[in-house]
């Protein structure tokens, strides 16, 4: 089966992108067809610095390696270096209606978070349906935010078919339902955006300095207290075995437990579980031509892909 995901380099990997994106990147690289790719044109609808967009772009493509994607298994590239995708991005929009992009809440949110309406973030959703389309995928494994992308990008495929007949696969989107949405710090979705992440790659001490943060009510330590409906324990639940989870959940009930206690077990539990991916990342960080060398071989082999696909799109619709 062939998968594909992208993830923008805006900013340092937090554990929502994890658990809700990468985790499932590496599962489905086993025994499928993967591409995996650094969204650097996306990432322009946000960081306006050339500088800063280069350094971003080489450190998600390092985490990802860190993380455990690998380019022997798996297509490894960077968005810009196939070009092929802007082409066929403006295919997509002649036949895109303007209402299903207005009603995108993506774009919707960030207009209201301040972010200025360009047309950039506007046609966002075509640029990612060509991504999508470009390379034949079956399934995208992305959060629960990625969803209404991903049913933009089967109308937006369906109706180009229609029109110019069978050119574009259909994908199917892969949402993992219990790390659908990874809570921030503050209960709502963790985002950068609100300022509630922890990053995968923050040393042990800002993570504990993070886990502090996380806001839980006032109820006593004597007191017993509901799991399911505390955010700390969600994200304990996320990184804590099934072992693990029951006793937790047990003393929670039970009342004699602190969130203090809690806090400082899952501090522990996110810095063990990226503690091999931190090494591993610094010795890529030591080794960037190796970081380069990865980057271009899934250049070539993610062009080879592309440029069959834009070329029956554009013979489909008449200009090849
Ligand atoms: P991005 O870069 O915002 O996020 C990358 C992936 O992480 C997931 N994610 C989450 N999952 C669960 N809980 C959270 N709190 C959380 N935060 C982020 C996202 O759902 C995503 O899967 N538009 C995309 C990038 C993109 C793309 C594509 C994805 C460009 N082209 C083609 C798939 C296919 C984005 O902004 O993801």
């Amino acid at each position: 089966m062939r998968i594909l995901s992208g993830i923008q380099p805006s900013g340092p990997l937090h554990i929502g992108n994890y658990l809700g994106a990468i985790r499932q990147y590496i599962a489905l690289q086993q025994g499928n067809d993967a591409y995996y790719f650094v969204a650097n044109y996306h990432a322009l609808t946000s960081v306006r610095d050339a500088a800063r967009l280069r350094q971003y772009t080489f450190d998600v493509l390092t985490d990802l390696l860190a993380l455990g994607l690998d380019p022997e298994r798996a297509c490894v590239f960077v968005q810009s270096d196939v070009p092929e995708t802007t082409e066929l991005a403006w295919l997509l929009t002649t036949v895109t209606p303007m209402s299903w992009l207005e009603k995108c809440v993506s774009y919707k949110d960030k207009v209201a978070q301040g972010l200025p309406a360009e047309h950039g973030l506007f046609a966002y959703p075509i640029l990612q349906a060509a991504d999508i389309l470009l390379y034949d995928a079956d399934l995208v494994p992305v959060g629960q935010d990625q969803k209404q992308h991903l049913e933009i990008t089967r109308d937006v495929a369906e109706r180009f078919n229609n029109t110019y007949g069978p050119t574009f696969k259909l994908p199917e989107p892969h949402i993992l339902p219990q790390v659908a949405v990874v809570p921030g710090l503050d209960g709502r979705k963790m985002s950068k955006s609100y300022d509630n992440t922890i990053e995968i790659f923050d040393d042990p001490k800002t993570i504990e300095k993070k886990v502090r943060r996380i806001v839980t009510d006032s109820t006593p330590v004597e007191a017993p207290k509901n799991p399911d409906t505390d955010n700390l324990y969600q994200l304990f639940a996320l990184f804590a075995d099934e072992e693990e989870r029951a006793e937790m959940a047990r003393r929670y009930r039970a009342g004699g437990l602190g969130y203090g206690e809690v806090k400082k077990r899952l501090a522990a539990l996110i810095a063990e579980r990226f503690a091999e991916a931190r090494e591993r990342r610094a010795a890529l960080v030591a080794d960037p031509a190796r970081v380069e060398q990865v980057r271009q071989a899934g250049a070539e082999r993610a062009r080879k892909t592309a440029r069959i696909v834009l070329e029956r799109a554009r013979q489909a619709c008449g200009v090849g």
